[in-house]
Protein backbone atom coordinates (compact mmCIF):
# COMPACT_ATOMS: atom_id res chain seq x y z
CA UNK A 1 0.00 0.00 0.00
CA UNK A 2 1.42 3.77 -0.46
CA UNK A 3 1.92 5.86 2.17
CA UNK A 4 0.51 9.18 1.35
CA UNK A 5 0.98 9.95 5.22
CA UNK A 6 4.35 12.17 4.08
CA UNK A 7 2.40 15.12 1.99
CA UNK A 8 1.29 16.56 5.21
CA UNK A 9 4.55 16.38 6.65
CA UNK A 10 6.26 19.77 7.38
CA UNK A 11 8.67 18.87 10.58
CA UNK A 12 11.65 19.13 7.55
CA UNK A 13 11.28 22.99 7.60
CA UNK A 14 9.26 24.22 10.56
CA UNK A 15 11.25 22.93 13.09
CA UNK A 16 13.33 25.87 12.71
CA UNK A 17 10.25 27.67 14.71
CA UNK A 18 11.55 25.71 17.85
CA UNK A 19 13.33 28.42 20.02
CA UNK A 20 10.08 30.50 19.33
CA UNK A 21 7.24 27.43 19.90
CA UNK A 22 9.19 26.93 23.71
CA UNK A 23 9.72 30.44 24.41
CA UNK A 24 5.45 30.65 23.65
CA UNK A 25 4.96 27.29 25.05
CA UNK A 26 6.62 28.53 28.59
CA UNK A 27 4.63 32.02 28.67
CA UNK A 28 1.40 30.06 27.95
CA UNK A 29 2.18 27.79 30.80
CA UNK A 30 2.88 30.93 33.42
CA UNK A 31 -0.04 32.55 32.04
CA UNK A 32 -2.17 29.51 32.61
CA UNK A 33 -0.93 28.80 36.25
CA UNK A 34 -1.19 32.77 37.32
CA UNK A 35 -4.75 32.16 35.78
CA UNK A 36 -5.54 28.98 38.13
CA UNK A 37 -6.53 27.01 34.88
CA UNK A 38 -3.54 24.51 35.80
CA UNK A 39 -1.52 23.83 39.49
CA UNK A 40 1.09 25.96 39.84
CA UNK A 41 3.65 22.35 40.30
CA UNK A 42 1.91 21.11 36.74
CA UNK A 43 3.02 24.75 34.99
CA UNK A 44 6.74 24.34 36.56
CA UNK A 45 7.02 20.75 35.64
CA UNK A 46 5.88 21.53 31.93
CA UNK A 47 8.79 24.68 31.64
CA UNK A 48 11.59 22.89 33.10
CA UNK A 49 10.51 19.94 30.51
CA UNK A 50 10.49 22.36 27.76
CA UNK A 51 13.72 23.89 28.61
CA UNK A 52 14.92 20.20 28.93
CA UNK A 53 13.31 19.67 25.56
CA UNK A 54 15.15 23.00 23.83
CA UNK A 55 18.38 21.42 25.39
CA UNK A 56 18.20 18.33 23.41
CA UNK A 57 16.92 19.96 20.24
CA UNK A 58 20.10 22.72 20.60
CA UNK A 59 22.29 19.72 21.04
CA UNK A 60 20.89 17.81 18.51
CA UNK A 61 20.07 15.14 20.59
CA UNK A 62 16.47 15.57 20.03
CA UNK A 63 14.93 12.65 17.47
CA UNK A 64 12.69 14.37 15.15
CA UNK A 65 9.57 11.92 13.67
CA UNK A 66 8.00 13.08 10.56
CA UNK A 67 4.65 11.11 11.89
CA UNK A 68 4.53 13.81 13.85
CA UNK A 69 3.95 16.07 10.83
CA UNK A 70 4.90 19.56 12.71
CA UNK A 71 7.38 20.94 15.36
CA UNK A 72 4.20 21.32 17.35
CA UNK A 73 3.53 17.77 17.93
CA UNK A 74 6.99 17.11 17.90
CA UNK A 75 7.69 18.96 20.85
CA UNK A 76 4.58 18.14 22.74
CA UNK A 77 5.42 14.24 22.34
CA UNK A 78 8.88 14.67 23.66
CA UNK A 79 7.36 16.92 26.70
CA UNK A 80 5.55 14.59 27.96
CA UNK A 81 7.66 11.86 27.19
CA UNK A 82 10.09 13.46 29.41
CA UNK A 83 7.23 14.70 32.24
CA UNK A 84 4.63 12.02 32.14
CA UNK A 85 1.04 13.11 31.60
CA UNK A 86 1.06 16.44 33.17
CA UNK A 87 2.76 17.45 29.89
CA UNK A 88 -0.97 17.12 28.16
CA UNK A 89 -2.22 20.03 30.19
CA UNK A 90 0.12 22.63 28.32
CA UNK A 91 -2.14 22.73 25.58
CA UNK A 92 -5.67 23.62 27.44
CA UNK A 93 -6.98 26.63 25.96
CA UNK A 94 -4.57 26.73 22.91
CA UNK A 95 -4.43 25.85 19.21
CA UNK A 96 -2.29 25.33 17.02
CA UNK A 97 -3.78 27.76 14.68
CA UNK A 98 -2.55 30.55 17.21
CA UNK A 99 0.40 28.58 18.25
CA UNK A 100 1.82 28.95 14.87
CA UNK A 101 0.46 32.52 14.23
CA UNK A 102 2.88 33.18 17.40
CA UNK A 103 5.65 31.40 15.90
CA UNK A 104 5.64 32.72 12.86
CA UNK A 105 5.13 36.87 14.08
CA UNK A 106 8.27 35.89 17.24
CA UNK A 107 10.57 34.76 14.44
CA UNK A 108 9.30 37.42 12.00
CA UNK A 109 10.09 40.25 14.72
CA UNK A 110 13.92 38.38 14.84
CA UNK A 111 14.60 38.26 11.51
CA UNK A 112 13.55 42.00 10.65
CA UNK A 113 16.33 43.03 13.30
CA UNK A 114 18.86 40.61 11.54
CA UNK A 115 17.58 42.06 8.48
CA UNK A 116 17.65 45.87 9.37
CA UNK A 117 21.45 45.17 10.97
CA UNK A 118 22.55 43.56 8.07
CA UNK A 119 20.83 46.58 5.29
CA UNK A 120 22.76 49.27 8.20
CA UNK A 121 26.25 47.30 7.69
CA UNK A 122 25.76 47.84 3.93
CA UNK A 123 24.56 51.18 4.25
CA UNK A 124 27.70 51.56 5.89
CA UNK A 125 29.56 49.72 3.61
CA UNK A 126 28.72 52.28 0.55
CA UNK A 127 29.44 55.00 2.13
CA UNK A 128 32.85 54.14 3.51
CA UNK A 129 33.45 53.56 -0.81
CA UNK A 130 31.81 56.91 -1.15
CA UNK A 131 34.44 58.30 1.49
CA UNK A 132 37.31 56.53 0.05
CA UNK A 133 36.41 57.89 -3.63
CA UNK A 134 35.52 61.22 -2.73
CA UNK A 135 35.87 63.59 -4.96
CA UNK A 136 36.59 61.42 -8.33
CA UNK A 137 34.38 62.00 -11.22
CA UNK A 138 32.88 59.05 -13.38
CA UNK A 139 29.89 59.75 -16.31
CA UNK A 140 26.77 59.17 -14.97
CA UNK A 141 24.50 57.45 -17.41
CA UNK A 142 20.54 57.85 -18.59
CA UNK A 143 20.09 54.68 -21.53
CA UNK A 144 23.07 53.36 -20.91
CA UNK A 145 24.39 56.16 -22.86
CA UNK A 146 27.18 58.54 -21.19
CA UNK A 147 25.29 61.77 -20.34
CA UNK A 148 26.24 63.72 -17.75
CA UNK A 149 29.98 63.47 -15.40
CA UNK A 150 28.87 63.02 -11.82
CA UNK A 151 30.81 61.77 -8.38
CA UNK A 152 31.33 58.54 -8.15
CA UNK A 153 30.21 58.67 -4.11
CA UNK A 154 27.04 60.78 -5.53
CA UNK A 155 26.43 57.42 -7.43
CA UNK A 156 27.05 55.56 -4.53
CA UNK A 157 24.92 57.12 -2.24
CA UNK A 158 21.87 57.28 -4.41
CA UNK A 159 21.94 53.30 -3.68
CA UNK A 160 22.39 54.46 0.30
CA UNK A 161 18.80 56.21 -0.45
CA UNK A 162 17.00 53.03 -1.52
CA UNK A 163 18.71 50.73 1.31
CA UNK A 164 17.29 53.62 3.38
CA UNK A 165 13.57 53.21 2.46
CA UNK A 166 14.14 49.57 2.66
CA UNK A 167 14.95 49.79 6.35
CA UNK A 168 12.28 52.08 6.64
CA UNK A 169 9.82 49.30 4.79
CA UNK A 170 11.03 46.58 7.12
CA UNK A 171 10.98 48.81 10.16
CA UNK A 172 7.03 49.61 9.63
CA UNK A 173 6.66 45.91 8.72
CA UNK A 174 7.66 45.41 12.29
CA UNK A 175 4.89 47.52 14.08
CA UNK A 176 2.33 45.43 12.25
CA UNK A 177 4.21 41.88 12.89
CA UNK A 178 4.48 42.88 16.35
CA UNK A 179 0.67 42.23 18.00
CA UNK A 180 0.17 38.90 19.84
CA UNK A 181 -2.29 36.39 17.89
CA UNK A 182 -2.18 34.03 20.86
CA UNK A 183 -5.84 33.10 22.80
CA UNK A 184 -7.41 33.17 19.57
CA UNK A 185 -7.61 29.33 19.76
CA UNK A 186 -8.72 27.50 17.17
CA UNK A 187 -10.31 30.16 15.52
CA UNK A 188 -13.28 31.61 18.20
CA UNK A 189 -11.38 32.41 21.46
CA UNK A 190 -10.76 29.96 24.13
CA UNK A 191 -13.52 29.11 27.06
CA UNK A 192 -10.55 30.08 29.87
CA UNK A 193 -10.18 32.97 31.58
CA UNK A 194 -6.56 33.47 30.29
CA UNK A 195 -4.74 36.84 30.34
CA UNK A 196 -3.68 37.76 26.59
CA UNK A 197 -1.79 40.87 28.09
CA UNK A 198 0.06 38.91 30.25
CA UNK A 199 1.12 36.72 27.59
CA UNK A 200 1.82 40.11 25.54
CA UNK A 201 4.24 41.25 28.00
CA UNK A 202 5.88 38.34 29.15
CA UNK A 203 6.50 37.95 25.10
CA UNK A 204 7.29 41.54 24.28
CA UNK A 205 4.17 42.28 22.63
CA UNK A 206 2.90 45.67 22.68
CA UNK A 207 -0.26 44.67 21.53
CA UNK A 208 -2.58 41.80 20.88
CA UNK A 209 -5.10 40.97 17.95
CA UNK A 210 -8.19 42.27 18.41
CA UNK A 211 -10.12 39.79 16.08
CA UNK A 212 -9.57 36.26 17.11
CA UNK A 213 -10.91 35.10 13.60
CA UNK A 214 -8.17 37.22 11.72
CA UNK A 215 -5.08 36.40 14.25
CA UNK A 216 -5.33 32.73 13.10
CA UNK A 217 -5.71 33.30 9.71
CA UNK A 218 -3.86 36.34 8.91
CA UNK A 219 -0.19 36.11 7.14
CA UNK A 220 -0.24 39.78 5.63
CA UNK A 221 3.30 40.22 7.75
CA UNK A 222 5.03 37.17 5.65
CA UNK A 223 3.66 39.77 2.74
CA UNK A 224 4.76 42.82 3.92
CA UNK A 225 8.27 40.97 4.96
CA UNK A 226 8.59 39.46 1.62
CA UNK A 227 7.12 42.78 -0.31
CA UNK A 228 9.91 44.38 1.34
CA UNK A 229 12.64 41.74 1.05
CA UNK A 230 11.36 41.55 -2.95
CA UNK A 231 11.88 45.58 -3.00
CA UNK A 232 14.88 45.39 -1.57
CA UNK A 233 16.37 42.52 -3.83
CA UNK A 234 15.40 44.62 -7.23
CA UNK A 235 18.05 47.53 -5.51
CA UNK A 236 21.05 44.84 -4.62
CA UNK A 237 20.19 43.38 -8.17
CA UNK A 238 20.23 47.08 -9.97
CA UNK A 239 23.64 47.12 -8.27
CA UNK A 240 25.09 43.82 -8.89
CA UNK A 241 23.86 44.76 -12.48
CA UNK A 242 26.39 47.98 -12.27
CA UNK A 243 28.92 45.67 -11.21
CA UNK A 244 28.63 43.16 -13.84
CA UNK A 245 28.96 46.17 -16.39
CA UNK A 246 31.77 48.00 -14.84
CA UNK A 247 33.68 45.02 -14.16
CA UNK A 248 33.75 44.30 -17.23
CA UNK A 249 37.19 44.98 -19.65
CA UNK A 250 34.26 47.32 -22.01
CA UNK A 251 34.04 49.67 -19.01
CA UNK A 252 36.85 48.74 -16.95
CA UNK A 253 35.43 50.85 -13.94
CA UNK A 254 36.37 48.78 -11.24
CA UNK A 255 38.35 45.56 -10.29
CA UNK A 256 36.52 43.29 -7.34
CA UNK A 257 38.88 41.36 -4.45
CA UNK A 258 39.31 37.82 -6.29
CA UNK A 259 37.17 36.72 -3.28
CA UNK A 260 34.52 38.07 -5.33
CA UNK A 261 35.63 36.48 -8.82
CA UNK A 262 35.68 33.12 -9.87
CA UNK A 263 37.83 32.30 -13.32
CA UNK A 264 36.94 30.28 -16.12
CA UNK A 265 37.75 26.29 -16.18
CA UNK A 266 38.51 27.11 -19.83
CA UNK A 267 39.40 30.91 -20.62
CA UNK A 268 42.24 32.06 -18.12
CA UNK A 269 41.52 35.57 -18.65
CA UNK A 270 38.38 35.47 -16.74
CA UNK A 271 37.36 37.41 -13.95
CA UNK A 272 33.64 36.34 -13.38
CA UNK A 273 31.64 38.51 -11.19
CA UNK A 274 29.63 35.50 -10.24
CA UNK A 275 28.51 36.94 -6.79
CA UNK A 276 26.70 39.80 -8.30
CA UNK A 277 25.15 37.43 -11.14
CA UNK A 278 23.97 35.05 -8.34
CA UNK A 279 22.61 37.83 -6.39
CA UNK A 280 21.09 39.47 -9.31
CA UNK A 281 19.76 35.75 -10.07
CA UNK A 282 18.47 34.83 -6.98
CA UNK A 283 15.98 38.14 -6.78
CA UNK A 284 14.02 35.88 -9.12
CA UNK A 285 13.55 33.00 -6.33
CA UNK A 286 12.30 35.64 -4.12
CA UNK A 287 9.99 37.65 -5.97
CA UNK A 288 8.48 34.45 -6.62
CA UNK A 289 8.09 33.21 -3.08
CA UNK A 290 6.41 36.67 -2.86
CA UNK A 291 3.62 35.83 -5.24
CA UNK A 292 3.53 32.15 -4.41
CA UNK A 293 2.09 33.30 -0.98
CA UNK A 294 -0.42 36.24 -2.63
CA UNK A 295 -1.65 33.17 -4.49
CA UNK A 296 -1.55 30.78 -1.38
CA UNK A 297 -3.75 33.57 0.14
CA UNK A 298 -6.40 34.69 -2.56
CA UNK A 299 -8.76 32.43 -1.96
CA UNK A 300 -8.88 30.99 1.94
CA UNK A 301 -12.18 31.51 3.44
CA UNK A 302 -11.48 32.34 7.32
CA UNK A 303 -10.44 31.07 9.08
CA UNK A 304 -7.19 29.12 9.01
CA UNK A 305 -6.99 26.17 6.52
CA UNK A 306 -3.83 23.96 6.21
CA UNK A 307 -2.69 25.93 2.83
CA UNK A 308 -1.49 28.13 5.38
CA UNK A 309 1.66 25.40 5.73
CA UNK A 310 2.35 26.37 2.68
CA UNK A 311 3.33 29.82 4.09
CA UNK A 312 7.11 28.72 5.90
CA UNK A 313 9.69 27.10 3.08
CA UNK A 314 9.70 30.43 0.52
CA UNK A 315 9.43 32.89 3.78
CA UNK A 316 12.40 31.12 5.00
CA UNK A 317 14.20 30.96 1.84
CA UNK A 318 13.22 34.42 0.99
CA UNK A 319 15.19 35.44 4.86
CA UNK A 320 18.28 33.05 4.06
CA UNK A 321 18.50 34.42 0.92
CA UNK A 322 18.13 38.31 1.53
CA UNK A 323 20.34 38.29 4.51
CA UNK A 324 23.17 36.22 2.75
CA UNK A 325 23.12 38.43 0.22
CA UNK A 326 23.08 41.56 2.56
CA UNK A 327 26.36 39.64 3.70
CA UNK A 328 28.03 39.59 0.34
CA UNK A 329 27.21 43.01 -0.88
CA UNK A 330 29.16 43.84 2.58
CA UNK A 331 31.88 42.13 1.79
CA UNK A 332 31.83 42.86 -1.99
CA UNK A 333 32.31 46.56 -1.56
CA UNK A 334 35.31 46.61 1.08
CA UNK A 335 37.30 44.69 -1.29
CA UNK A 336 36.16 46.79 -4.58
CA UNK A 337 38.82 49.07 -5.89
CA UNK A 338 37.97 51.96 -8.59
CA UNK A 339 39.71 52.18 -11.80
CA UNK A 340 40.00 55.88 -11.00
CA UNK A 341 42.03 56.85 -13.99
CA UNK A 342 39.15 55.13 -16.19
CA UNK A 343 36.48 56.76 -14.95
CA UNK A 344 37.87 60.32 -14.51
CA UNK A 345 38.88 59.82 -18.27
CA UNK A 346 35.55 59.03 -19.38
CA UNK A 347 33.91 61.68 -17.48
CA UNK A 348 35.92 64.48 -18.88
CA UNK A 349 35.12 63.03 -22.20
CA UNK A 350 33.84 65.68 -24.47
CA UNK A 351 30.32 64.66 -25.07
CA UNK A 352 29.87 64.61 -21.49
CA UNK A 353 29.93 68.47 -21.86
CA UNK A 354 27.72 69.37 -24.29
CA UNK A 355 24.52 70.02 -22.04
CA UNK A 356 26.77 72.43 -19.90
CA UNK A 357 28.07 73.99 -23.28
CA UNK A 358 24.17 74.60 -24.01
CA UNK A 359 23.93 75.95 -20.70
CA UNK A 360 26.74 78.22 -21.09
CA UNK A 361 25.33 79.30 -24.36
CA UNK A 362 22.17 79.92 -22.09
CA UNK A 363 24.11 82.25 -19.87
CA UNK A 364 25.09 84.61 -22.92
CA UNK A 365 21.48 85.26 -23.74
CA UNK A 366 20.51 81.83 -26.12
CA UNK A 367 17.09 80.52 -25.50
CA UNK A 368 17.96 76.87 -24.34
CA UNK A 369 16.32 75.25 -27.45
CA UNK A 370 18.35 77.21 -29.58
CA UNK A 371 21.65 76.48 -27.84
CA UNK A 372 20.77 72.65 -27.81
CA UNK A 373 20.24 73.65 -31.50
CA UNK A 374 23.91 74.49 -31.77
CA UNK A 375 24.92 72.02 -29.85
CA UNK A 376 23.49 69.17 -31.57
CA UNK A 377 25.39 70.21 -34.52
CA UNK A 378 28.40 71.06 -32.79
CA UNK A 379 28.51 67.39 -32.03
CA UNK A 380 27.33 65.48 -35.29
CA UNK A 381 30.64 68.11 -36.59
CA UNK A 382 32.52 66.71 -34.40
CA UNK A 383 31.74 63.03 -35.22
CA UNK A 384 31.70 63.44 -38.60
CA UNK A 385 35.21 64.99 -38.45
CA UNK A 386 36.73 62.84 -35.35
CA UNK A 387 37.33 65.88 -33.59
CA UNK A 388 36.72 66.36 -29.93
CA UNK A 389 34.98 69.31 -28.06
CA UNK A 390 38.03 70.69 -26.04
CA UNK A 391 40.59 70.75 -29.70
CA UNK A 392 38.11 72.76 -31.38
CA UNK A 393 39.69 76.63 -32.09
CA UNK A 394 37.29 79.44 -30.63
CA UNK A 395 36.74 80.48 -34.38
CA UNK A 396 35.74 76.67 -34.89
CA UNK A 397 32.92 77.32 -32.30
CA UNK A 398 31.63 80.98 -33.81
CA UNK A 399 30.73 78.59 -37.17
CA UNK A 400 28.24 77.64 -35.15
CA UNK A 401 27.30 80.66 -32.96
CA UNK A 402 28.95 83.85 -31.82
CA UNK A 403 27.51 83.66 -28.37
CA UNK A 404 30.80 81.60 -28.27
CA UNK A 405 33.97 83.06 -26.56
CA UNK A 406 37.27 81.83 -24.69
CA UNK A 407 34.38 80.85 -21.49
CA UNK A 408 34.30 77.55 -23.24
CA UNK A 409 37.32 76.39 -22.43
CA UNK A 410 36.75 76.97 -18.24
CA UNK A 411 33.90 74.31 -18.93
CA UNK A 412 35.41 71.12 -17.67
CA UNK A 413 33.96 67.89 -15.86
CA UNK A 414 34.84 69.37 -12.62
CA UNK A 415 33.23 72.64 -13.41
CA UNK A 416 30.18 70.78 -14.60
CA UNK A 417 29.45 68.47 -11.30
CA UNK A 418 30.84 71.77 -9.18
CA UNK A 419 27.39 73.97 -11.09
CA UNK A 420 25.11 71.78 -10.20
CA UNK A 421 24.93 72.99 -6.90
CA UNK A 422 21.34 72.33 -5.17
CA UNK A 423 20.02 70.09 -2.74
CA UNK A 424 20.23 66.70 -4.06
CA UNK A 425 22.96 67.58 -6.87
CA UNK A 426 26.58 65.97 -7.58
CA UNK A 427 28.49 69.50 -6.46
CA UNK A 428 31.73 68.23 -5.00
CA UNK A 429 30.54 70.32 -1.39
CA UNK A 430 26.19 68.63 -1.73
CA UNK A 431 28.28 65.55 -1.92
CA UNK A 432 30.25 66.38 0.91
CA UNK A 433 27.60 67.09 3.21
CA UNK A 434 25.31 64.41 1.81
CA UNK A 435 28.04 61.78 3.09
CA UNK A 436 28.35 63.70 6.55
CA UNK A 437 24.17 63.51 7.03
CA UNK A 438 24.42 59.75 5.68
CA UNK A 439 27.00 58.32 8.59
CA UNK A 440 25.11 60.90 11.25
CA UNK A 441 21.89 59.19 10.12
CA UNK A 442 23.30 55.74 10.42
CA UNK A 443 24.70 56.80 14.23
CA UNK A 444 21.24 58.33 15.23
CA UNK A 445 19.04 55.48 14.18
CA UNK A 446 21.11 52.77 15.23
CA UNK A 447 19.78 49.26 15.39
CA UNK A 448 16.88 49.98 17.05
CA UNK A 449 13.19 49.15 15.13
N1 LIG B 1 1.72 22.85 10.83
C1 LIG B 1 0.61 23.74 10.80
C2 LIG B 1 0.95 24.99 9.99
O1 LIG B 1 2.08 25.19 9.77
C3 LIG B 1 0.27 24.18 12.18
C4 LIG B 1 -1.17 24.47 12.37
C5 LIG B 1 -1.93 23.22 12.18
N2 LIG B 1 -3.29 23.40 12.48
C6 LIG B 1 -4.22 22.53 12.09
N3 LIG B 1 -5.43 22.78 12.40
N4 LIG B 1 -3.92 21.46 11.42
O2 LIG B 1 0.10 25.73 9.56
Amino acid sequence: MTDYSNYTVSIHYDRRLYRQDIAGSIAHARMLARQGIIPAEDAETIIGGLKAVEGEIESGEFSWDASLEDLHMNIERRLTQLVGPVGGRLHTGRSRNDQIALDLRLYTREVIRDTVRGLRELQLGLVDLAERYAGVLMPGYTHLQRAQPVLFAHHLLAYFQMFRRDVARFRDCYRRADVLPLGSGALAGVPYPTDREFLAKELGFPAITANSMDAVSDRDFLLEYQSAASICMMHLSRLSEEIVIWSSREFGFIRLSDEFTTGSSIMPQKRNPDFAELARGKTGRVYGHLMALLTIMKGLPLTYNRDLQEDKEGFFDTVDTLLATLGVFRGMLAGLTLNEEQVTRLAGESYMLATDLADYLVGRGVPFREAHGIMRRLCDYCETEGRELPELSLEDYRRFSAHFDAGVYEITALAAVTARDNPGGTAPNRVADALGQARQLLEAEGDDL
